[in-house]
């Protein structure tokens, strides 16, 4: 059997970087999503005949084990969602997975312990990564690359290990990035975005870039306080990025000279303190310039809630990252439900990016179908949008 771009893998070991980072409750997957739309790939190398050894992350551990962030539950979870089972290495580049992967037979896959328990992976200097990518490509013949999530990353298993085997591209890498060519190629408009999430400083270079492309932005979530601080509005103690208040008024006045549309809440969905296990929510609505000193915005209001699905009903190409609001409580996620239930109704492309927005539509109990598109990529996709260059896609194109 053949692997698109690999020739013959029948008999050979290849190694697939995969994005598993499944958000987790103790050892209970929450969200599966990224290991479903990991499946295809996996099967394909299997039934083409090939030895699989997949590697991948969980979470940021600091370069050495640490057992909160093993991957053996994701382990149990493909071996089921693959209908046979996924031999799990204790350990990444050792005798663990050398004796695991030697034990494989064709079509058989094995699962490395998380990569980043290996120092080796992140390390900025070049030096340490290579000895490490060169461990990692010690137990295969040959690499596919279908970790979307992670391209954005220059790290040993997803950057260098390309460089010392036969590579390809995996099959969600590339149907990954068709969808990200489609938003930002010739754009079917309006081109609406809603971006949400905490914090606004990890938005800004999109939102810089989509200023140029898109035709409106719709912002909520927690990085909503700096852009209402930029308009000289007084937040209560919510959220706030004191170092970024210039910037977010310079988008605000670009925004107003070029002709774009950056639509900000109008009410907002407070309480005095955060959502927490130990006392019920006492959610009030505020208007956004009269948020009271002692309360903190957890949502965006129901007014404009309206105002943002309208929006993303009336466009015909939308791209959506970050929650509204504190959405796992349900006293604040429905600003969040909003959004997700207009992107449904959009009659073009509709895209919902990133693990954890892509988490929130289906703890809500959206289905993934009702979606142009859900990304397994956040940071990632953002970096594209923003015209970066994907180290983990660029060394595959060497
Ligand atoms: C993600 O969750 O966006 C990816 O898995 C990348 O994880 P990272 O931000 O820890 O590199």
């Amino acid at each position: 059997g053949e692997y698109a771009g690999l020739g013959e893998v029948q008999g050979k070991k290849v190694l697939v970087r995969s994005d598993l980072n499944v958000p987790l409750d103790g050892q209970r997957i929450t969200d599966d999503g990224r290991i479903r739309a990991s499946v295809p790939t996996i099967q394909a190398l299997a039934d083409a005949g090939a030895r699989v050894v997949v590697t991948a992350h969980l979470g940021r551990p600091k370069g050495e084990p640490d057992e909160k962030y093993s991957l053996q539950p994701v382990a149990v979870r493909l071996g089921e969602l693959l209908g046979q089972d996924v031999a799990f290495a204790t350990d990444t580049v050792g005798q663990s997975a050398r004796a695991t992967v030697e034990a494989l037979a064709d079509g058989q896959v094995a699962l490395l312990e998380n990569v980043r328990f290996n120092a080796g992976e992140t390390s900025k200097d070049e030096g340490e990564r290579g000895a490490f990518a060169d461990q990692l490509a010690e137990l295969a013949d040959a690499f596919v690359s279908d970790g979307f999530g992670v391209v954005h990353r220059k790290q040993a298993s997803v950057y260098d290990v390309a460089q010392r085997l036969p590579h390809a591209m995996g099959g969600l890498v590339s149907a990954e990035l068709e969808v990200m060519r489609r938003l930002t190629e010739d754009p079917e408009r309006p081109y609406v975005v809603v971006l949400g999430g905490s914090k606004v400083s990890d938005k800004l270079g999109v939102i810089d870039s989509l200023l140029g492309k898109a035709d409106t932005l719709l912002i909520g979530g927690g990085m909503v306080f700096t852009f209402l601080r930029a308009q000289g509005l007084g937040v209560g103690k919510s959220l706030l990025e004191e170092d970024q208040v210039e910037t977010c008024r310079e988008y605000l006045q670009r925004a107003q000279d070029t002709g774009k549309t950056i639509v900000l809440p109008t009410d907002i969905v407070v309480d005095t303190a955060f959502p927490s296990g130990d006392r019920e929510p006492q959610p009030q609505v505020v208007a956004a310039d009269a948020i009271p000193d002692d309360a903190l915005g957890l949502d965006i209001g129901p007014e404009s809630a309206q105002a943002f699905a309208e929006q993303v009903r009336g466009a015909r190409t939308v791209f959506w990252n970050g929650p509204m609001g504190v959405f796992e409580t349900p006293a604040f996620a429905e600003g969040t439900r909003a959004v997700a239930e207009a992107l449904t109704q959009v009659d073009g492309l509709s895209v919902v990016g990133g693990g954890d927005s892509a988490a929130a539509v289906r703890t809500l109990g959206f289905d993934d179908d009702a979606f142009g598109h859900i990304s397994t990529g956040g940071g990632a996709s953002l970096e594209y949008l923003e015209g970066k260059t994907l180290p983990g896609i660029d060394v595959l194109e060497d």
